[in-house]
């Protein structure tokens, strides 16, 4: 049977035990969370014409185009939704084709051309497209409108050139412009007010005037 001062020694030696195991582990948390050192940025000049001006910069070669539009040229009206490609925010039109601007470094588009929904019109020259978002109140609260209305001025050209999406019927003969052609193309960009039912009758109502 132990005597009340070896019981004592017990609970010191544990107590030192435990302490010194907690100090352990915070050190070697301390040591995990240390961030990898990070190299220098490599700068590298980009040009590319942007709603038909010529723009130089000087940018961290890992710049994407989107924060290179919003955070150098302050062309705040492409969004960041996800940053991950996902939600279509971010939708630009490059050449003409739309782009998720997140996804591709800005110095990937040397010498593009590149257009944002400020370059498609402004508030007193709307594009069609905008004109019928407002008139078919395509949207609530507008995060996800310039996105939308790049890639719907791109969908019509795509529909118009005979490229066909996951769910024409005919691969080869003329796109029809139905509601599930639109939606299918429209889905990768998110509307979290759920204005879906309204960006469809705006788009719909744009192809119709263009025959
Ligand atoms: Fe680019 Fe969401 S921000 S797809
Ligand atoms: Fe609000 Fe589309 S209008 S997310």
């Amino acid at each position: 049977m132990p005597t009340p001062s070896e019981l004592e020694m017990n609970r010191r030696d544990l107590m030192v035990i435990a302490c010194a195991c907690a100090a352990f582990s915070t050190t070697a948390a301390g040591a995990r969370a240390q961030p990898a050192p990070v190299g220098k940025p490599v700068l590298s000049e980009v040009s590319f014409n942007v709603n038909g001006r010529i723009h130089k910069l000087e940018l961290d070669t890992r710049t994407t185009l989107l924060d290179a539009l919003r955070e150098h040229l302050h062309l705040t009206g492409t969004k960041k939704g996800c940053d991950h490609g996902q939600c279509g925010a971010c939708t630009v039109l490059v050449d003409g084709q739309r782009i998720n601007s997140c996804l591709t470094l800005a110095i990937m588009n040397q010498g593009s051309e590149v257009t944002t929904v400020e370059g498609l019109g402004g508030v007193d020259d709307l594009h069609p497209m905008q004109a019928a978002f407002v008139k078919h109140d395509g949207f609530q609260c507008g995060y996800c409108t310039p996105g939308q209305i790049c890639s719907a001025v791109a969908v019509l050209d795509e529909i118009k050139a005979g490229i066909p999406s996951h769910v024409s019927a005919d691969l080869t003969g003329p796109m029809a412009l139905t509601e599930t052609e639109i939606r299918e193309r429209m889905s990768g960009n998110i509307c979290r007010c759920g204005a879906y039912s309204n960006i469809v009758e705006a788009i719909t109502e744009v192809a119709g005037r263009r025959g």
